[in-house]
């Protein structure tokens, strides 16, 4: 359905879980996070049930987020729950590799189409350095295998900061010279511990002009990212650059939360508190409507920090 933007609202992020395996240092606090109870988070049959009221206001894409979403228990048997909706048409997951290599062959039996793998570094150290605990090699196996086994595409999400990663640029773009991975590089956004890191913003533009040679491809009208190619090239180098090439007005996407609200906008402050209405389902599907018309216009961040309450992980991006 159409927001009162006349924007086609079309694309569902579910946050599943706001835990995480790892401990990004622009994401999460090095102490990890409180426990939540177990009757805070949604359960799996509420999650589903939220996803097809979604698929009748014209939900066609799904995909599946955290904290990271593999540390859910059952992560499995949503997916396939989520597969048997004819409405929906693209299952996808944003994942940082760790458990996938093990998980990859059930997951797609579920019935998910693809996956974008989070790798901010290729160096060993570096990435100890940055995840606090994570061990590369995890996610090198995942990624040779979500290949090997057909996710289609398989896109890498490298979040760029001066001073740690900047030096590895031509090394992620190497990368997708060698192999059919798209690697998009993410303009960092102050919210929640990434504030620490505003003088580590770099802008794509820059990125771009650095790296050089690069074509610039034609992509749908709700795509997060601009994309390039380079020259006999198996993959591709996009840029995903929220602060300085806001999607906003195309923006197709509304949030479900662990814990039951809609967040129609990822920096506003507002959130629809669906666990309210789980036992109403009247009012569970006017409140999810109303959640998609009145999605907010835009983010302001050139001028504020993020005006959302939750943090990166209780969001899932
Ligand atoms: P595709 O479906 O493959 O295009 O993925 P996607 O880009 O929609 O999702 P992904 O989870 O890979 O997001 C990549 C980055 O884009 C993350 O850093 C997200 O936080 C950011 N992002 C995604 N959606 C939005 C949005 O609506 N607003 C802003 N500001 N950033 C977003
Ligand atoms: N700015 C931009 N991207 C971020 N991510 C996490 N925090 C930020 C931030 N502050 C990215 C992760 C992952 C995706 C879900 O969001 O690296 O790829
Ligand atoms: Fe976990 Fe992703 Fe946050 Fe890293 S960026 S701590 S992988 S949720």
């Amino acid at each position: 359905m159409k927001d009162k933007y006349g924007r086609n609202i079309n694309y569902l992020r579910v946050s599943v879980t706001d835990r995480c395996n790892l401990r990004c240092i622009y994401c999460m606090p090095e102490e990890g996070i409180l426990k939540r109870e177990h009757d805070e988070i949604l359960r799996n049959e509420d999650i589903i049930r939220i996803i097809k009221i979604s698929a009748e206001f014209g939900i066609r894409k799904v995909r599946f987020t955290g904290g990271e979403p593999l540390v859910r228990k059952g992560i499995e048997s949503i997916i396939y729950e989520t597969s048997k909706i004819k409405e929906i048409d693209d299952i996808a997951m944003t994942t940082n590799g760790i458990m996938l290599y093990e998980m990859a062959d059930t997951l797609k039996k579920a019935g998910l189409k693809r996956v974008n793998i989070s790798l901010d570094t290729l160096k060993k150290d570096k990435f100890k350095k940055i995840t606090r605990i994570g061990n590369i090699d995890n996610v090198f196996k995942a990624i040779e295998k979500s290949l090997r086994i057909g996710f289609e595409p398989v896109k890498i999400n490298t979040v760029v900061i001066k001073g740690i990663n900047d030096d590895e640029i031509f090394d992620f773009v190497k990368l997708a010279d060698e192999y059919p991975l798209h690697v998009r590089f993410i303009e960092i956004m102050p919210i929640g511990e990434a504030e620490k890191f505003k003088d580590g913003y770099i802008s794509s533009d820059e990125l771009i002009k650095s790296i050089g040679g690069l074509t610039e491809c034609k992509v749908g009208p709700n795509s997060t990212a601009r994309v390039f190619k380079r020259k006999n090239a198996k993959g591709s180098i996009g840029f995903i650059s929220p602060l300085t090439c806001k999607f906003c007005k195309n923006c197709n996407k509304i949030r479900l939360t662990a814990l039951g609200t809609i967040k129609p906008c990822l920096h506003s402050k507002e959130e629809i508190d669906l666990k309210n209405f789980l036992k109403d389902e009247v009012k569970l599907r006017f409140f999810l409507k109303d959640a998609i018309f009145n999605k907010p216009l835009e983010h302001n961040l050139e001028k504020e920090i993020s005006q959302s309450q939750k943090m990166m992980f209780q969001i899932g991006g």
